[in-house]
């Protein structure tokens, strides 16, 4: 027998009040307890994270800093359900990540959180647009090509369309991957050195963009930076230091 989706059910026909969870999430859009990662190479051990926890609001700029190897791509793995903690919790917009199976874990990802890899992570043999495109065909949406060529016109890059990642400078293919993670307006972008291989301009167009994002549409942004101008448009700043939180500062 298959099992009624009550949720479902509730929402389509009464509205329901939000449940405390849910009202916390219109503040709160991510919530890390508790995290700790080990990582297992063999018979070694290594204490990645230990007992980071963290909260970003909605519609905040929320910057994670720290020297290199203090385990920033590490929380920002975990935070975006790539990487399980060995210990902790994950939730975003109220739903507990951790606790998913794969595939719905998979189908939250794409539906609510854009990410940018500190690698790019680009498709070698598909053209600027068509990396930008695939993602709006995975989300479903129509019109792939035309919105993905919108996109890399607000990276600056429309004039790129159809060159391959290897026919791209490395603040080129930065660009595309950035132009890639907002495809279908994601709630939560999440941006692991988005400005690193960018040059002064087109670094202060992107840190730009991305605070656009979060004052004026309301996206939540968490970026792992060493980059100092986007100091200037963070709210908040937690700091790294193996594996630790050192320091939660709110700017301003
Ligand atoms: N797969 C892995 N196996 C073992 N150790 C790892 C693995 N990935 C990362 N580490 C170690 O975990 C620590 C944190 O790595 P992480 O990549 O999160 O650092 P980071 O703060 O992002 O550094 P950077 O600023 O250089 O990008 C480092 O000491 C790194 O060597
Ligand atoms: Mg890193």
């Amino acid at each position: 027998m298959t099992a009624i989706d009550f949720k479902r059910f509730f929402a389509k026909t009464t509205p329901i009040a939000p449940s405390p969870v849910q009202a916390m999430a219109k503040e709160t859009a991510i919530v890390a307890s508790h995290i700790n990662l080990v990582y297992r190479n063999g018979g070694e051990e290594f204490n990645a994270l230990q007992d980071v926890s963290l909260t970003v609001k909605s519609g905040e700029v929320h910057l994670l800093m720290g020297p290199s190897g203090s385990g920033k791509t590490t929380l920002l793995s975990i935070l975006a359900g790539l990487l399980t903690p060995t210990r902790g919790q994950v939730n975003l917009l109220g739903e507990e990540i951790t606790q998913l199976s794969r595939s719905r874990l998979a189908a939250f990802r794409l539906k609510h959180l854009g990410f940018v890899f500190q690698g790019f992570n680009l498709f070698p043999a598909l053209t600027a647009c068509e990396n930008v495109e695939v993602a709006f065909h995975l989300k479903g949406v129509p019109q792939a090509r035309k919105h993905a060529i919108e996109l890399l016109d607000q990276v600056g890059l429309a004039d790129r369309c159809n060159h391959r990642p290897q026919d791209l400078s490395g603040g080129q293919k930065q660009r595309v991957a950035i132009a890639r993670a907002l495809a279908g307006n994601p709630q939560i972008i999440m941006a692991d050195e988005p400005t690193a291989a960018l040059d002064s301009q087109n670094g202060h167009a992107i840190i730009t963009l991305l605070r656009n994002l979060a004052k004026t549409s309301g996206r939540t942004v968490l970026i792992v930076t060493h980059d100092p101008r986007i100091l200037d448009v963070a709210d908040r700043v937690t700091d790294l230091e193996d594996g630790k939180v050192v320091t939660k500062a709110k700017l301003g």
